[in-house]
């Protein structure tokens, strides 16, 4: 592998880390250059990058496409790597399986799956034999049709609690990290207070140890963002407007 990291560092509890998705060389550029912490290749890419409606079509080998890519592009920054779906559930071997080509081909440092104490039996086996595992609770996009929609999670008393042994559970199995993603502000504060590992988080309040958002969002690539993601720019329309202004130019148009 070309790019040998200078400094890889597990995630700090002790200090507020951002994270933000990339999914190729380029962006892993430009958010190292920008002093991001980690870059997690989400497989949000099948929905931002790819055109599909959920994260269900994504496969093992779109990830270790995008995931290299991103290797490539950093410098010393930690890549974390979605397992994407149905590459993991089946059984812990099969997880291990799956991580073995993620990590040998792409070169990334950390995979990640989604599930709470269903998943402990893979992050255990995982984590003893090397893997270093970020775990994923709350809204868990691959679950998207038993969820019915990519709605807030933990909203009950019972939900909360739910979400609550998920964390507990993934950290106790091994879990280097565990991202948060769409749960009340106070539920994830109390994650955060409970747990000794980083607890990122993504529309689950100011209290996590860490922020993940996604690239499109924040740089305000969509049309539309989700309610608890901010977009910081409007590179969206900066874009569509420079294309326009070159395609004038190339015939001739005034505007
Ligand atoms: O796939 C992804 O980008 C993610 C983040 C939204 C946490 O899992």
């Amino acid at each position: 592998m070309t790019n040998t990291p200078r400094q890889l560092k597990l995630p700090n509890k002790n200090k507020k880390q951002v994270w933000l998705t990339a999914y190729d060389a380029h962006a892993a550029t430009l958010a190292e250059a920008a002093g991001i912490d980690v870059l997690l290749v989400g497989d949000s890419l099948g929905m931002v990058s790819l055109g599909f409606d959920s994260t269900i079509p994504v496969t093992l080998e779109h990830m270790i496409h995008h995931a290299a890519a991103v290797v490539r592009g950093r410098q010393k920054a930690w890549v974390v790597c979605d397992l994407p779906f149905g590459s993991y559930q089946q059984s812990p071997q099969q997880a291990w399986a799956s991580s073995v080509q993620l990590l040998q081909q792409s070169g990334c440092d950390a995979v990640k799956l989604e599930g709470g104490r269903s998943m402990v039996p893979t992050i255990r086996f995982l984590s003893e034999r090397g893997v270093a595992v970020v775990a994923h609770i709350g809204l868990t996009p691959q679950s998207v049709k038993l969820l019915g929609g990519f709605k807030k999670q933990g909203n009950s008393l019972a939900a909360s609690r739910r979400v609550l042994l998920d964390a507990q559970a993934v950290a106790e199995a091994g879990a280097v990290a565990v991202v948060v993603e769409c749960v009340p502000d106070d539920l994830a504060a109390q994650i955060t207070q409970m747990l000794s590992i980083p607890v990122v988080g993504i529309g689950a309040g100011s209290e996590c140890d860490a922020q993940v958002l996604v690239w499109h969002d924040v740089l305000g690539l969509n049309e539309r963002n989700p309610p608890f993601a901010p977009a910081y720019a409007n590179i969206r329309q900066q874009m569509i407007a420079a294309i326009e202004a070159w395609a004038n130019d190339v015939r001739g148009d005034d505007g």
